[in-house]
């Protein structure tokens, strides 16, 4: 069976155990779970967990699901009207127009802390598990998206400069880009600079994916991406084509993918990474001019 399919799975092999507290509350986190995200950061550690040899088992299908679900429960809040303020998400109404605010707060909220539970409940060493949380946790809270979030909020109410919207992506984006990088080298059994090379390489994945989101708020259509496009544009809000253009966006994305797959092969001499899966991700997060 495809990485995508079962990672859906082991999402709702959460949410389909006995004693449910709210049948809703679950209706509205697996609505926008089965919303049809890419599953780029789950498929990103899976990949890279079968370059290094490990043969995948529903204890890594876990451990992805707790990203995607910490990852959805982001979008949800970002919608909100207190924040981004979207009506579409994943081609589907968002969460909070298709329920009502409090459910998607709620939902956000299971979608941030169920993830521990998966975790620390998955067929893994305790030593393992020990450490995917703590990279976990200070890759979602107040040391990265969310501290990214307030800083993109607060951004919005002035111009900012390169290096301050450097800072914001590489939290709001770029953390939870790199956690799946850094946690297939730990699952991996890999230490020391081998794991400073892949959190360098994560977070220059998470830069370029930042930047393509930004490109395509003014390059795609609502078909493509399935949430409203032009919205940062229509917003005045600071993002790399609004900064430097798109030319140096996009050149900008692909040095970024390029360096990161520099990474990867460096680390195919020194550890036998097999490099081709990740490769074919990283080629299709380029995007042409
Ligand atoms: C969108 O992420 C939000 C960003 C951090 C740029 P994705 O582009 O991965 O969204 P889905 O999961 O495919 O919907
Ligand atoms: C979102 O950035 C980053 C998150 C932590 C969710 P954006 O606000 O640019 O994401 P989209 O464009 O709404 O998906
Ligand atoms: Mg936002
Ligand atoms: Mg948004
Ligand atoms: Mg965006």
């Amino acid at each position: 069976m495809d990485k995508v399919k079962k990672i859906g799975q082991a999402i709702h092999r959460y949410y389909e155990q006995k004693d449910i507290v709210s049948p809703d509350l679950i209706e509205a986190i697996l609505y926008s779970v089965d919303g049809g995200g890419k599953r780029v950061r789950p498929l990103i550690f899976l990949e890279l967990l079968e370059g290094f040899g490990v043969a995948l088992t529903d204890a890594h299908y876990d451990v992805a699901a707790a990203l995607e679900m910490i990852h959805t429960g982001s979008l949800i809040h970002d919608d909100l009207p207190a924040m981004d303020n979207d009506d579409y998400r994943r081609g589907r109404l968002t969460n909070h127009k298709k329920f009502n605010e409090a459910t998607a707060i709620l939902a956000g909220d299971s979608l941030f802390l169920d993830p521990y539970d998966l975790v620390a409940n998955a067929e893994l060493s305790a030593e393992v598990k020990v450490a995917l949380i703590a990279e976990l946790a200070h890759a979602s809270g107040t040391y990265g998206m969310v501290g990214g979030q307030m800083l993109d909020m607060e951004g919005e109410e002035r111009k900012l400069s390169l290096s301050e919207l450097q800072l914001i992506h590489a939290n709001k984006t770029g953390k939870l880009l790199t956690f799946p990088v850094v946690a297939a080298g730990i699952v991996a059994g890999l230490a020391g600079e081998d794991i400073n090379n892949l959190r360098k390489a994560g977070s220059l994945i998470g830069l370029a994916f930042q930047v393509r989101d930004d490109i395509l708020d003014v390059t795609a259509s609502f078909e493509e991406i399935g949430k409203t496009p032009k919205k940062d544009l229509l917003a005045d809000k600071a993002t790399y084509p609004s900064l430097l253009g798109l030319e140096k966006s996009y050149d900008i994305l692909n040095e970024s993918l390029n360096e990161a797959l520099a990474i990867f092969q460096k680390l195919s001499e020194t550890q036998g990474l097999r490099t081709e899966k990740i490769a074919e991700m990283i080629e299709r997060l380029r995007l042409n001019a």
